[in-house]
């Protein structure tokens, strides 16, 4: 089992160099790199960004480039196991968080990778998308799946924060991400699917023949006062389990987006969680709350609006400050790899 491998510096030098000239290199000096034993090594390193760290940096950004100079006012999360500038928070989750001052437009554009975002602070911005007008309120997670056309606008009075999530890793490394840009959208005059189709869990408009369910993506806003009240009664009632809802397509029951997935979890005053050791990789948006969260042995100690990140089969405890309970949003890749065959949890 553990034979050990034979190395590049075990070949004549001679033989090295022709190989390079022909363009070829020997497979097994690297197999344990690419193929190690049991589990996956991750290059991701857990850590969180303090949104009092992020914030001043964002607004200063805001003094420093204006909208249109940034087409998206972002700072984005850089994995520090992948060093600065690292376009991404795990190996296939882009992290960012944008800034929308009043008055300001970011104009509209659909790109291959898929998006979401999570409202993080302020009051009175919007996205279109394909058309429909979704209000943006804190902790509120609005879609803009790959494809569809999306701006943004704000006509509320003080800066508005927002997370946004992309498989753009993803879509760079099979060379598949581009983006087209349009003006911006004239809304529907109507409310989104979220305040009219899809109301209520469990309800979805009656199949039609003549007019078949939109499965694609049927509803692109998903309320957080509404998810907080569903971990709120769950709470009440499942006796004592895990607290821990998936967002999901109201049609379909699948994921909403094709590679990323969206769970809403809640943490009763001074619960502590150990959830299974996942394949999936996640990052933590805390929406409300305080805790603590070990990760591999390292604590992270968060509270509001902080963002963290997990790499793939992260040993994790949460542990929930032992006076009020805590509301997280954990963003993961799990679709994608069941997609791929080979989601797995190990209990731990
Ligand atoms: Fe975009």
């Amino acid at each position: 089992m553990s034979t050990q491998l034979g190395t590049l510096a075990e070949l004549p030098q001679e033989y090295r160099d022709a190989m390079t000239r022909v363009g070829v290199a020997p497979l097994w000096p690297q197999m344990r790199n690419v193929l190690p034993h049991g589990a996956p090594v991750p290059v991701t390193k857990s850590h969180l960004w303090a949104f009092a760290d992020v914030r001043p940096l964002l607004l200063r950004a805001g003094e420093l480039t204006p909208v249109e100079k940034a087409e998206r006012r972002v700072l984005f999360l850089a994995d520090p196991g992948r060093g600065p500038g690292a376009m991404q928070a795990t190996s296939t989750i882009y992290i960012g968080l944008q800034l929308l001052l009043p008055g300001e437009t970011a104009p509209a554009h659909k790109h291959t990778p898929s998006a979401a975002r999570i409202v993080v602070e302020g009051e009175g911005a919007y996205t279109v998308v394909d058309g429909d007008k979704l209000p943006m309120h804190v902790g509120d997670l609005i879609l803009t799946p790959g494809g569809c056309w999306h701006d943004h606008g704000h006509a509320g009075n003080a800066p508005v924060i927002w997370l946004d999530a992309l498989d753009l890793p993803l879509f760079v490394y099979l060379e598949g991400s581009y983006a087209v840009e349009a003006p911006l959208q004239s809304p529907r005059n109507r409310p989104d699917a979220s305040e009219v189709e899809y109301r209520s869990a469990g309800l979805a408009p009656v199949r039609r023949r003549d007019r078949p369910a939109s499965t694609a993506y049927p509803m692109m806003r998903f309320p957080w006062a509404r998810t907080e009240a569903a971990l709120r009664h769950l709470a009440e009632h499942n006796g004592g389990e895990a607290i821990e809802l998936d967002y999901v397509n109201p049609e379909t029951g699948q994921s909403c987006l094709p590679t990323m997935g969206f769970t809403a979890m809640m943490l009763r005053a001074g619960e502590t969680r150990r959830p299974p050791q996942r394949s999936a990789s996640a990052v933590y948006h805390v929406v409300s709350g305080r805790g603590s969260t070990m990760i591999n042995g390292a604590t992270h100690h968060w509270g509001p609006k902080d963002t963290f990140s997990a790499p793939v089969f992260a040993a994790i405890e949460h542990t929930s400050a032992s006076d009020s309970p805590a509301f997280l949003v954990r963003i993961h890749d799990t679709p994608l790899q069941e997609k791929l065959g080979y989601y797995e949890e190990r209990a731990r």
